[in-house]
C-alpha cells in the first residue's frame, strides 16, 4: 500500500504531469492553530513535500477569497486554506466567516473550470501536525496528478480575468 492510498479522492484518470515539473502549492494558515500545527509537524520531523509556500495570517477569517484567486493568478497550482476548528478560533468567530466563504469560493472556482482537488479548505489544530503533514502530501500528490494549472492562460481562453495577467499583478515566480 502506498502512502497515497490513504488520501481520499485522488484522481487516476488524468494524464501524467510533464517530466521535471513540480507543483506549487500556496497554503494560507491561521497563526493560532494551523501555523502552529505546521510548526508541530516540523518539530516532530514529519515528512511532507517542500512544494508548499506557507502564508501566515492571524485568523482564517482574514482570508478574503480574492487572496486565493490572486494566488492562482500568480502561479499557484493548488491552494490550501487552514484554520482553527470551529469553537477554537482565537477571535471567537473568525472561522465562521471562513466556513461560510470557502464553500462558496469552491463553487465559484469550479464554475470557472478549476478541477476538484486544487483548492482545499481544512481545519487543522495546533496539535495536529500529523494531519497537516498528511494534508500537504495528499494535496501535493493530487495537484501533481492534475498537472500545471496556468490559471491566467485558462482565463484568457475563456475571455475572463482581464487584469489578472502576470504582468498586471507584478509577475510570476
Ligand atoms: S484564529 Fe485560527 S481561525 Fe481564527
Amino acid at each position: 500500500m502506498s502512502e497515497f492510498d490513504q488520501c481520499e479522492g485522488l484522481r487516476s484518470d488524468v494524464a501524467p504531469a510533464p517530466e521535471g515539473w513540480e507543483p506549487r502549492i500556496v497554503a494560507f494558515l491561521c497563526y493560532w492553530c494551523s501555523y502552529t500545527g505546521a510548526d508541530n509537524a516540523g518539530t516532530a520531523r514529519l515528512k511532507y513535500p517542500p512544494n508548499v509556500d506557507i502564508i501566515r495570517v492571524m485568523c482564517s477569517g482574514r482570508i478574503d477569497p480574492e487572496l486565493v484567486m490572486t494566488a492562482f493568478a500568480r502561479g499557484a497550482d493548488g491552494v490550501m486554506v487552514c484554520g482553527c476548528h470551529i469553537g477554537d478560533c482565537h477571535y471567537i468567530a473568525g472561522n465562521h466567516k471562513t466556513m461560510a466563504r470557502m464553500p462558496l469560493l469552491s463553487r465559484v472556482l469550479a464554475d470557472l473550470g478549476l478541477e476538484e482537488g486544487r483548492f482545499v479548505h481544512e481545519w487543522v489544530s495546533a496539535a495536529e501536525g500529523e494531519k497537516f503533514a498528511k494534508l500537504v502530501r495528499c494535496v501535493t500528490e493530487q495537484v501533481r496528478r492534475l498537472g500545471p494549472l496556468d490559471w491566467p492562460g485558462r482565463m484568457r481562453e475563456r475571455g475572463v480575468g482581464r487584469g489578472l495577467e502576470p504582468a498586471a499583478v507584478g509577475g510570476l515566480r
